[in-house]
This record gives structure tokens, sequence and C-alpha cells, in this order.
């Protein structure tokens, strides 16, 4: 592993240093369009903290204007949105066209992420992600947002994070919309790849298409044989069912066998592989914190997986897996700090598909509301220096974009929990930079460390 002094950690010209948000945790404006699985979610009692809902949000929708000004006041070469599914159909792709125009005066690139979890309820009434047709729409829908960006958006993400949408969302139930079926999430999560397959056929050729996954960096709690095959099974349920037919266009066959008993997997049809490979421009990854996992008996209860806990796993076929905590400092989401996760994902991807540029699409920390957030700056700094090791060790990273720009709704946490480096006072709606965000923008502006 290349480390270099922080001082003399210097990124590359070109280097895309950005920020990311997501259309349901800032925009607001629900009543501008038809209800999504989040909304539906956040009226069901118990399942999002306080009760609290995306109606208003950080009230993005109308304050966009002033919002692309205080990135462009932090020195952000990019910005990762995500476009709101319900807001397209309900007519409402203007504000985006917009918003591309707006970003682009300040010379700001945007990266469009097509579904950031905000599935349009209609289609969950019509039986959602476990349903292939779901994933046509998904493409009509992209060739929709195309037709209006297509021209000046280069930057494509299809899926954020499909592993949330599949596993949290249809087999643990801690996301929306709330099932708690095995066999369904694994349908899901075959439809969401196909998703992406189709999207990215839709995208116009001028498109940088990618996708943004949430790989784990999973790690055997010893080195005995039955913690060996406990990450190789996670392994699977993690990345591989997504990266096999992504990167190699196959699914895993351990991940077919290990999950035999809760799926015969008869929903692949033949081509979808092929289409699911379709070239991808850049593999986006989303990093927070690595996964510890041991053999456990069967039914050994509650899990440490930092997913919360429903009593319902979000790993079907692989109940006899434990979470571990790794020891040491957290965030305020209870997340164990370890930026050698980050390097060792973008060695493996490094390796795994030489030459296909990667970009970090998510990376932060929620702590405390204040204004001085130094914890929050120790946590990016080690997580841009791993990065930078993995550059130095040959990863062809092209860019960084931190989560978040702002506070916003953090989901089952509601807005109980802030990855801003901007606080948002949520009463007023002001914007106020923490000491990260001063920090981040000498790191934009220069490509080195703050002194
Ligand atoms: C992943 C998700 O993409 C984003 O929506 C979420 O807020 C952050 N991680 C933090 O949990």
């Amino acid at each position: 592993m290349t480390s270099v002094p922080r001082e003399n950690v210097r990124f590359p010209d070109g280097f895309l240093w950005g920020a990311a948000t997501a259309a349901f945790q800032i925009e607001g404006g629900a009543a501008l369009r038809g209800p999504s699985i989040w909304d539906t979610f956040c009226r069901t009692p118990g399942k999002v903290h306080g009760g609290d809902t995306g109606d208003v949000a950080v009230d993005h929708l109308r304050l966009w204007r002033d919002d692309v000004r205080l990135m462009a006041e932090l020195g952000l070469g990019a910005y990762r949105f995500s476009v709101s599914w319900p807001r397209v159909l309900s007519g409402g792709i203007g504000f985006y066209d917009a918003l591309v125009d707006e970003l682009l005066s300040h010379g700001i690139q945007p990266c469009v992420t097509l579904y950031h979890w905000d599935l349009p309820q209609e289609l969950e009434n019509g039986g959602g992600w476990p349903e292939r047709e779901t994933a046509y729409a998904f493409g009509a829908y992209t060739e929709q947002v195309a037709k209006v960006l297509g021209d000046r958006v280069e930057l494509w993400t299809t899926l954020n994070e499909p592993w949330c949408s599949a596993f949290l969302g249809y087999a643990s139930g801690i996301h929306a919309p709330g099932r708690t079926s095995p066999a369904d999430s694994l349908r899901a999560a075959h439809h969401l790849n196909l998703a992406h397959g189709l999207a990215a056929a839709a995208l116009p050729a001028s498109a940088q298409v990618g996708i943004a996954l949430n790989p784990s960096a999973v790690r055997p709690l010893t080195g005995c044989e039955a913690d060996l095959d406990a990450q190789r099974r996670i392994d699977a349920l993690a990345n591989r069912i997504f990266t096999g037919p992504l990167l190699h266009g196959a699914y895993p066959q351990d991940l077919l066998a290990d999950t035999a008993a809760v799926t015969d997997w008869s929903f692949i049809r033949p081509g979808d592989e092929a289409l699911i490979h379709h070239p991808l421009d850049y593999l986006g990854v989303n990093y927070y914190t690595p996964a510890v996992v041991s053999a456990a008996p069967a039914g050994a209860g509650p899990r440490a997986d930092g997913h919360g806990a429903t009593g319902h796993s979000p790993w079907p076929g692989a109940d006899t897996v434990a979470f571990h905590q790794p020891p040491g400092e957290r965030t305020d989401m209870g997340w164990s700090i370890d930026p050698t996760g980050l390097y060792d994902l973008l060695m493996r991807f490094a390796h795994e598909a030489p030459d296909l540029p990667l970009l970090v699409t998510e990376n932060g920390a929620a702590y405390a509301p204040d204004l001085h957030d130094p914890a929050r700056i120790d946590y990016l700094e080690a997580h841009v220096a791993a990065l930078h090791r993995a550059l130095a060790d040959g990863a062809p990273v092209k860019g960084y974009f931190l989560w978040s720009l702002l506070d916003n709704f953090e989901w089952s946490y509601g807005y109980s929990k802030r990855f801003g480096i901007v606080h948002v006072d949520y009463e007023t709606q002001t914007r106020t930079p923490r000491s990260s965000a001063h920090w981040y923008a000498r790191l934009a502006r220069t490509g080195s460390f703050p002194p």
C-alpha cells in the first residue's frame, strides 16, 4: 500500500470533487408529484423515526438556486443528484432541466442518478421490483429523462445502491416498501439488475454510464474455514449478485447454490445476463464502513449488520452468518470507522475489471448538529487518503463525491442523523457551512489537504 505523508498528498488535475444528494432526501415539494413508496412508508406508523416525512425535507425544490450558488462557493466541480421518478411521471421534469442549466452555468458538472429509492407507489401497487414489468417501466422512464437532459448531462448513474432497494426494501423491511419476503428480495435484485441494463441501453451514446453500488468490504472474524465460508456467502449476496452479471455477464454459481432453498431463480430469462452486461463507463462505489462476519448457528438472533433490526434478515439463505461490530471509533450511525475498507474495495475492482474507471459516488459521516465538526473532517481526510493510496497503487479512480452536501432525510432515521457538510436549520431552512465544508472547499480547489 503506497502511503504518502498528508502534506504530500496531491490529486491529479482533472480529478472530480463533488457532493451528492438524492431527490427524496432534499427536495420536498411532495404535493407537486405523485406518491412514492417512501411517502407511503413514512406514513406507516413505526417505520420512520419520529414519523418524519419527505413532504418538505430541506425545501430544495424552492431553494435550489441558492443551493447551486453554495456549491459554486465551495468550489465543487461536480454535483450528484437524483431525479424523482414520480415527479417525472407528474410532468415535473422541467425542474431538472433548469437545475442542469444552472449547474452548468456555474461550471459544475451534473451527475444524474436515475433511481435513488423513490419508486412510484403505483408501480409498487403493481408488484414493485420483484416484478419484471418494473424494469421495463424504468427503461421507458430513462428514455423520457434522457430526451430532456441527454444533450447536456454526460455523467449518468442508473441505480443507487440496488442492494438496499432489494434487501432492505423486500427482505428485512427496514426500508420502503417494507416487505419481508426473502424470495421476493432476490427477484427484486434481478429486476434491478435488468433495469440497469435496460436503462444503460436507453441512454444516448454520449452518456458516461455507471451504477452506484454499496459493495461490502466483508472480512472474516477469524481465518477458520467456517468464517471464510461466511465471508464468501456475504460477498456473494452483497457484491457478486451485482458485479457478477454487471462485470462478467453471469450470476455466480455459488450464489445460486446458496440460495436454492429460497428460490429457483427461474425468473432469469435467456438473454437477461447479456443485457445486464452492457458496457460500463465507470463503476460507482459508495463506502461508509466494513462488515465483519463469522459462522453462527442457524437462527442465532439479531445481527449487528449496521442496517437496523426488524427481526427479518436482509441476507436470504445466510441464516448461519453472524455480523460483528469491530472495536474502535464509530460515527453517529454507530458505524465503525475503517478507511482501509475503501482502499480494499477500490483495489479489488481495479483488479477485477482492469481499466474500468472508478468513482467514489458516496462517502461521508453522520455526526452531531454542531457547526464545528472536526470528527467529520478526520473521517473524510482518512477516507480521501485511502483513496489516494489506491490511486497511487494503480486504481483508476477519477473522482470523489462526498455524502452529503446538506443535512437531509436519512431514511428510516428521519431527520435525526446529519450527514451534511452544510448544516440545515429545519425550522428556517437556513444553510450554514460547517468546518468540514471549508475543509472540503480547500481540498476541491487545491487537490491537496488543507495545512
Ligand atoms: C447511502 C444512500 O445512498 C444515501 O441515500 C444515504 O443517505 C447514505 N448512504 C447514508 O446512509
